[in-house]
């Protein structure tokens, strides 16, 4: 599948986004551990959320589809075997910073390159063992990981990252009963407690938000609202960055003030922006952000210097590559560094045609390029956008008054 984008003048409009992904996933897998029904509302339906329905089922999990976005999960949880596999971008990504803690508990985790990528097999022991494990990397998927698997430990777990990655696995599993104590970097998680099924209403994906963000600020003239959208804090990087840019953006709480994630309408409008410096801290709170923000960087003044971002190139594609390749065919002045990009904003970007190799955020921030380049640009392999965020380029459209991203197979 491929996108044609025709240059717009003019966003106009409120969308909403659909769910988050990871707070989708989390609410699934924690669903299917804790004893009692979860009932979900607001599910991400995109292609890497429902893998994740259709593997906890595998895993013996009921789930019942009420509606759109609707879920019921029933009570699963028993030790056995597990062949865990995935897709060609996934056999790719490095599965040791989980397989290596998970082996020094005490389970057994073997398979390719000397079981450090997928497939792998995975088989428990009961109980696992305590430990303190210090994460040479700020990866929420590796916390999540040791953290679930501490719930079957002997004794507390502690992991600590090099800087905060997202929270939601410890706000959700508070909710659902666990035991944790958390200082900043560090988490731990007394094992003891059994999980409770919890209602849970995941909000609109930042993630997804950040094309429409970045798309209503580089457009000519745009005011866009985007409704019901996660702010997490340890989500929110790229509204500081935006901001910091020049970006006017408004945010109204949206949500239920009990809610464990925080939710708010954002609304922004067209500005001129201005380079800005990114690193530290501040990366993993935008991570996923990264390629998009490149896009915006296009189109400031000055340089932009995005830097300690090196877990780019272990995502759904080497993602630092990716938009420095496809941006510079479309004329951006962008130098890739070993772990962030460098870029001399200011320069008009001309239609190309480019590719996303196989991965959502990279097809979707070209996209946003095409609509402040000269001429049609042509974004090839989409179909991938379906993991995220179907309708996305419905809801560009919507924004536009126009077809202005045109899918052919
Ligand atoms: C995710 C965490 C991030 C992010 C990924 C989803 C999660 O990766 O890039 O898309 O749901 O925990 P890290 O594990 O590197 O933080």
């Amino acid at each position: 599948m491929r996108i044609r984008v025709t240059p717009v003048s003019r966003l106009e409009g409120r969308v909403e986004v659909p769910g988050d992904k990871s707070i989708s996933h989390r609410a699934a897998l924690f669903g299917a551990l804790a004893r009692g029904r979860t009932e979900i509302s607001g599910f991400l339906e995109g292609e890497d959320c429902l893998s994740t329905l259709e593997a906890i089922r595998r895993l013996g999990a009921e789930v019942t589809r009420k509606g759109p976005g609707h879920y019921l999960v029933d009570v699963a949880g028993q030790p056995f075997w597990s062949v865990l596999t995935g897709d060609e971008s996934l056999r790719r990504r490095p599965m040791g910073r989980v397989a290596e803690p998970l082996r020094s508990m005490g389970a057994t985790v073997v398979g390719r390159d000397g079981g450090k990528r997928l497939p792998l097999c995975v088989g428990g022991t009961r109980p696992l063992k305590a430990i303190a494990y210090r994460s040479p990397v700020a990866s929420a998927q590796v916390k999540t990981a040791l953290l679930l698997a501490g719930l079957w430990a002997d004794g507390p777990v502690t992991v600590e990252e090099p800087a905060l990655s997202r929270d939601h696995t410890e706000r959700m599993l508070e909710g659902f009963g666990a035991r944790l104590e958390i200082e900043r970097r560090r988490v731990t998680i007394t094992p003891g407690g059994e999980l409770r099924g919890q209602p849970v209403a995941v909000p609109g994906d930042i993630s997804s938000a950040a094309f429409f963000l970045v798309a209503a600020t580089i457009v000519s003239e745009a005011r866009v609202t985007i409704a019901n959208v996660g702010v997490n804090p340890t989500r929110a990087g790229l509204l500081d960055v935006l901001a910091a840019m020049g970006a006017p953006l408004a945010r109204v709480p949206a949500g239920g003030a009990q809610a464990a994630e925080p939710a708010a309408d954002l609304t922004v409008t067209s500005a001129a922006l201005h380079g800005s410096e990114v690193g530290g801290e501040l990366v993993p709170r935008l991570i996923d952000e990264v390629p998009v923000l490149a896009v915006a960087a296009c189109a400031a003044d000055g340089v932009t210097r995005i830097r300690d971002a090196a877990e780019l190139r272990v995502k759904e594609s080497d993602r630092i590559h990716a938009i420095a390749t496809e941006l510079g065919r479309m004329g951006a002045d962008i130098v890739e560094l070993p772990d962030g990009l460098e870029i001399r904003g200011g320069t008009r970007l001309r239609g190309a045609t480019v590719h996303s190799a196989g991965d959502h955020r990279i097809a979707m921030a070209l996209v946003v390029a095409g609509l402040v380049a000269d001429g049609s640009t042509v974004v090839d392999d989409t179909g991938c956008i379906a993991t995220s965020f179907p309708g996305f380029v419905q809801a560009l459209n919507a924004l536009a008054g126009r077809p202005c991203a045109v899918t052919s197979p």
